[in-house]
This record gives structure tokens, sequence and C-alpha cells, in this order.
């Protein structure tokens, strides 16, 4: 089963399918969204709303690990993640599709594990899934590496703050990749996302950020994207050729202690 985990303008998906079914799931994180399963080119897709439907939550307050959760719940193998950033980059315009191979991480008040009680640290040198990756990028016009820089928000970077994301390496910006890319892998599931590129960053654009000119953006692009990830669907094959479902080997830390011994 596919997932995609859209923000605004991404609930179209849904109308090309055929089949729709809505559904709320219960985890131990709260329930779900409604999300709608349909069939796609042959496959099983799950849409996730990750706001909420009618965008009802803020980045720093979408319930990341009831969404995740939920998505492996309904069986779902494979996640597509739609988000919207802002580039630090002049050469990445407002309008560009952008595919990030890694990730800083600069949320602060996140719960970002599912693992509190045991001790599991999973491999995150390649944190995007690379068979996903790939596939969008032989999908449409896109830009197929980039540092996601995360923020915690609600507000917007200061000038400083993307100047320092800059040196750092930082493509793009945005809220609301981080925890969901570590979460799906928690889960052994692979997990892309493809940012649309709504605006510059601050400093780097000419004028004051607002949210209105982002959804502006985004709804611009909205066709081409729902292109890219119908065609997407349309290519994910069912064999791996990654790693991701392996995530846990090795990734615990056994209880060499037994109760009975300390
Ligand atoms: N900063 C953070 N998040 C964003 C931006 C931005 O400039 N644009 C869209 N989401």
């Amino acid at each position: 089963m596919i997932g995609i985990i859209g923000g605004t303008g991404v609930y179209e998906i849904v109308e090309l399918g055929e089949e729709i079914v809505y559904k709320v799931v219960e985890t131990p994180y709260g329930p779900s969204p409604e999300m709608s399963i349909f069939q796609l080119h042959g496959k099983e897709v799950v849409f996730m709303p990750r706001h909420t439907l009618g965008h009802a939550k803020p980045p720093h307050m979408v319930n990341y690990l009831s969404n995740i959760w939920s998505l492996k719940k309904m069986g779902v193998e494979k996640v597509i993640a739609t988000n919207a950033v802002g580039s630090m980059d002049e050469s990445i315009k407002p309008g560009d599709f952008v595919v990030p191979h890694d990730f800083l991480d600069f949320t602060r008040m996140r719960k970002g594990t599912f693992y509190d009680d045991r001790t599991v640290h999973i491999d995150v040198t390649e944190p995007y899934c690379s068979q996903l990756r790939d596939i969008l990028i032989s999908s449409g016009n896109v830009i197929g590496n980039g540092v996601y820089v995360c923020t915690e928000g609600p507000r917007f970077e200061t000038a400083a703050e993307i100047q320092m994301f800059r040196q750092l390496g930082g493509t793009v910006v945005g809220m609301t990749g981080l925890p969901e890319v570590i979460l799906a892998r928690e889960l052994e599931m692979c997990y892309s996302s493809i940012c649309t590129v709504s605006n510059y960053a601050a400093s780097i654009s000419p004028s004051k950020l607002t949210i209105d000119e982002v959804f502006e953006v985004v709804e611009n692009k909205r066709k081409d994207l729902i292109r890219i990830l119908s065609d997407s669907i349309k290519k994910i094959p069912s064999d791996n050729l990654c790693e991701c479902e392996n995530t846990l080997d090795g990734a615990e830390v056994d209880n060499f202690l037994e109760p009975e011994d300390l």
C-alpha cells in the first residue's frame, strides 16, 4: 500500500482514484485524521491530510506520531510526503520542486521517536528512501537533491537564521518535514518528500513573507504536483531495492543485564 501525506491542495489526487472509502483509525497517540483510501493505477493508496481536513493544525501542533502510526496500521509500506518550503538558494525559484536527500533538524518541541521504552538508535545516514526519490525525480521536472532545514515555526525565520542555515549547507526551509521522515523510518517504511518552493526565504526575498504568497504558489503548482504524484504511484514497483524495511536490524540495544542479575 502507498501513503500520500498532503498539505493543502493535494487532496485532488484522491479524486483521480476509484472506490474511495474514508477511515479514521485509533492509535496510542490519539485518533488519525480522516484518511481517504482509493485505487489508482491498480494500486491501493491512502491519502493522509497532515494538518487534518481544512488545515486546522499548524505545523508545530500536527500529531506526527498518530499520522505515521496510522499509515503503518493501514498497511502502508511506502510514503510520499508533500511539503511547502522557502528557498535559500537563489537558483531555486518559487514554483520549483525539490526532492531533498538530507535534512537539518532545527525543531525544538516535537516528540521525535516511537521508542521511549526500548533503546533504539536507527541509522539515518541517508534519511530519505533512495528508491522512492529516484521515482519522484524521474516523474517530472524536479531538482533532485537538496538539504531540507526544518524549523519549529510557526513564525518564519530571521535573516540571521537563514544566513546560518545557508552556511550549514541548507537548501530549502520548511516546518513540516520533521519528525515525520524519522518516524516513518522507525517503523521501517520507505519515505520520500517532494517540496514545492513557495517563496524565497526571509532576507533572500525582496519583500515581507506572507502565508497568502505561500498558498498562492502552492495552488498554482497543484496540477503539476498531482501529475508527478500520479506518475510516481504508477511507477512504484512491488519489489524493494532499498534497505528501509530492515531499519531495526542492528539498531536496538540488547538488555544484557537480566532483571534477576541486577
Ligand atoms: N520558511 C519556513 N517554512 C516555510 C517557508 C519558509 O520560508 N515557506 C513555506 N514554508
